[in-house]
C-alpha cells in the first residue's frame, strides 16, 4: 500500500530505515527469468528425468576414455617404429631433453650424466646395450626391479625421444667423479655413435 503523495512508488513498510520502492522489473529481467526456468524445466526432464544425456561425470570419463585411446595408439606405433629410431639433433629438442633430464632423471643419474643409484650414462659401459635404440626402450619400459622407473605413459614418445638423443650426446663427455660401472669385469660395449 502506497501511503507517500510525494512518492507514489515508496511502499509503507520499513526495515532500520529502509524502505521499498515498488519499481517494475525491467523486461529484459523478466524475460530472462522466464526463458532460464523453461530452460531449467527442460533440463532437469532432458537429463534427470528422461536420462536421456550423459551427466558431466559420464562426459569427462567418455573423455578420457578418447584421451587414453589416442594416447595408447600412439605409443603402439611408437613402439612398432622404434627399431629405426635416430637421435634427434635439432638444438631445440636436445634442449628440452636436457631439461626433462635435469628435472627427471638427474636425482638418480646425476645432472651431468655421471651416475648416483643409476648407473653413469657417458661411459662405454651399458648394462642394456649401447646403441640409441636400446636406450630409448629402457626408458620405455624401465628396468623396475633394479629401480629404473617406466617413463612409458608418464613422457609422451616425443618426449622420450628429447631426453634420449640428450643421453647420447653425453657420450664420451667424461663428468668429474663419475660412478664406476656396477660391475668392471663387464666387457666396455663400443659405443655406438650412428
Ligand atoms: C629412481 C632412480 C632413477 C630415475 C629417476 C631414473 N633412473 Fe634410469 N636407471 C636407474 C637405475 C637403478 C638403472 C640401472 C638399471 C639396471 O641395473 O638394470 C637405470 C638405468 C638407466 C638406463 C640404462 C643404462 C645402461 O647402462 O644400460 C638409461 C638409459 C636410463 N636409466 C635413463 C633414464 C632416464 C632418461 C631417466 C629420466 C627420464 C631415468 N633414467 C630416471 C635409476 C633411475
Amino acid at each position: 500500500m502506497n501511503q507517500d503523495p510525494e512518492d507514489p512508488l515508496l511502499l509503507d513498510h520499513e526495515a532500520d530505515g529502509i524502505r521499498e520502492l515498488d519499481n517494475n522489473l525491467p523486461r529484459w529481467w523478466v524475460w530472462l527469468f522466464v526463458l532460464c526456468t523453461v530452460f531449467a524445466v527442460g533440463y532437469l526432464v532432458h537429463y534427470h528425468v528422461l536420462k536421456a544425456g550423459p551427466l558431466q561425470a559420464a562426459e569427462y570419463q567418455a573423455e578420457a576414455a578418447r584421451g587414453d585411446a589416442l594416447k595408447s595408439a600412439a605409443l603402439a606405433r611408437f613402439e612398432s617404429d622404434l627399431s629405426s629410431l635416430k637421435p634427434l639433433t635439432e638444438p631445440g629438442v636436445l634442449q628440452q631433453g636436457r631439461q626433462a633430464f635435469v628435472n627427471l632423471c638427474a636425482p638418480c643419474h646425476r645432472e651431468d650424466g655421471g651416475g648416483l643409484v643409476g648407473p653413469n650414462l657417458c661411459d662405454e659401459v651399458w648394462i642394456h646395450g649401447s646403441n640409441y635404440v636400446d636406450t630409448v626402450k629402457v626408458i620405455l619400459n624401465g628396468v623396475t626391479e633394479k629401480g629404473m622407473l617406466s617413463w612409458r605413459g608418464v613422457l609422451k614418445p616425443a618426449e622420450i625421444q628429447a631426453v634420449a638423443s640428450h643421453i647420447h650426446t653425453l657420450r664420451g663427455s667424461n663428468p668429474p667423479d663419475p660412478k664406476p660401472p656396477e660391475d668392471p669385469s663387464r666387457p666396455a660395449v663400443p659405443m655406438d655413435f650412428e
